[in-house]
C-alpha cells in the first residue's frame, strides 16, 4: 500500500484501517495509541446513524467535517474492535503497550474487545473534561477513557505515566477534527513506546497522536479512511521535529495550518 505521506519519521496511509493493518509486518510497532469511532451517541438506530457533528457537538458551533464508520450497533462495534485489535497485537513488539480512546457507553465492550484481540487488558486511564456540560439532577458525563494493556508481559522498567488527565478539549474553531484529542493527553500516552519507537495509530484523525510522537522523539505510522483528516494529519506532521514545548505551543500548531 502506497502511503499517502512520509519522510524519515512519519508514514501515514489512507484507507481502511484493516486493509492497512493487514500490510504491516509483525513485531515492528512499539506502542498502539489510537482513538477508532467510538460508534456510540444513543440506544437507537437512529441516533447511530446520525451525522457525528450532531452527536459529539451537540452544543456546539462546527465547521470541522463529518466522519465515517461511526455507526456500528454495540455488538458489531466489538467483533470489528476484535478485528482490528488482533491485526494490532500482530503488529506489536512483544511487551508494547496499546491504549484505546473510548466513553461511557462502550468502556465496557472495549475492555473486552481487546482481550479478544489477544491482548492483556491491564487498566484504564481517565481523561477528566474541566468544562463538561452540567447536568441536573446527576454526574455530568466529563470523562473519556483509555483503555490499556499489553502484548503479553511488559517489565516493569522506564517512565512512569499518569494514570488521568484534566484537561479541557479545545474548542470551536480551534478543533481540527470533531473529536480531536488534546495533544497534552497523546504526550503522556506515546512516551510508552522508548525514545525513537514506532508509535501506531490506525484511526489517525487528525494527526494528534502523530504530533504528540514527533514531539517526543518517536517514529509515527499512522491509517486514516477519511481523505480530508488524512490530508489534514499530512499537513500538520510534515517537518514536526522533537522539542520540549508546553500546550500553548501546541496550540500554535492548530492556528499555523488552520
Ligand atoms: C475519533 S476520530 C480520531 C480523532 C483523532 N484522535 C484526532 O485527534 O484527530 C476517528 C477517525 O477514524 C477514522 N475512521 C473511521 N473508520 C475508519 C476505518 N475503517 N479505517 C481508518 N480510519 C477510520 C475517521 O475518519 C476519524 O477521523
Amino acid at each position: 500500500m502506497t502511503p499517502h505521506y512520509s519522510d524519515e519519521r512519519t508514514t501515514l496511509y489512507q484507507g481502511d484501517a484493516l486493509a492497512a493493518l493487514r500490510n504491516l509486518p509483525d513485531a515492528s510497532v512499539d506502542a498502539v495509541i489510537t482513538d477508532p469511532p467510538y460508534s456510540s451517541g444513543g440506544q437507537y438506530r437512529g441516533d447511530r446513524s446520525a451525522s457525528t457533528g450532531s452527536k459529539y457537538l451537540r452544543s456546539e458551533v462546527h465547521t470541522q467535517q463529518d466522519f465515517t464508520g461511526d455507526n456500528r450497533d454495540q455488538r458489531s462495534f466489538g467483533y470489528w474492535c476484535a478485528l482490528w485489535l488482533g491485526e494490532c497485537h500482530r503488529i506489536a513488539r512483544p511487551g508494547s503497550l496499546i491504549a484505546v480512546a473510548t466513553d461511557w457507553r462502550q468502556l465496557p465492550t472495549v475492555t473486552d474487545a481487546i482481550q479478544a484481540g489477544g491482548w492483556v487488558w491491564r487498566g484504564i486511564a481517565a481523561w477528566a473534561k474541566p468544562n463538561a456540560r452540567p447536568q441536573q439532577g446527576r454526574p455530568a458525563a466529563a470523562c473519556e477513557f483509555y483503555v490499556w494493556g499489553t502484548a503479553g508481559a511488559r517489565p516493569l522498567e522506564g517512565e512512569t505515566l499518569p494514570g488521568f488527565w484534566h484537561v479541557s478539549p479545545l474548542r470551536g474553531a480551534d478543533r481540527m477534527h470533531q473529536t480531536e484529542k488534546p495533544v497534552a493527553v497523546l504526550r503522556d500516552l506515546v512516551r510508552a513506546a522508548p525514545v525513537d519507537g514506532v508509535v501506531l495509530d490506525p484511526f489517525a484523525g487528525s494527526g494528534t497522536t502523530g504530533l504528540a510522537a514527533l514531539r517526543e522523539g518517536r517514529r509515527f505510522i499512522g491509517i486514516e479512511l477519511s481523505h480530508h483528516y488524512a490530508e489534514l494529519a499530512a499537513r500538520r506532521l510534515a517537518g514536526i521535529q522533537p522539542r520540549q514545548v508546553d500546550t500553548q505551543t501546541d496550540l500554535f500548531d492548530v492556528a499555523r495550518i488552520a
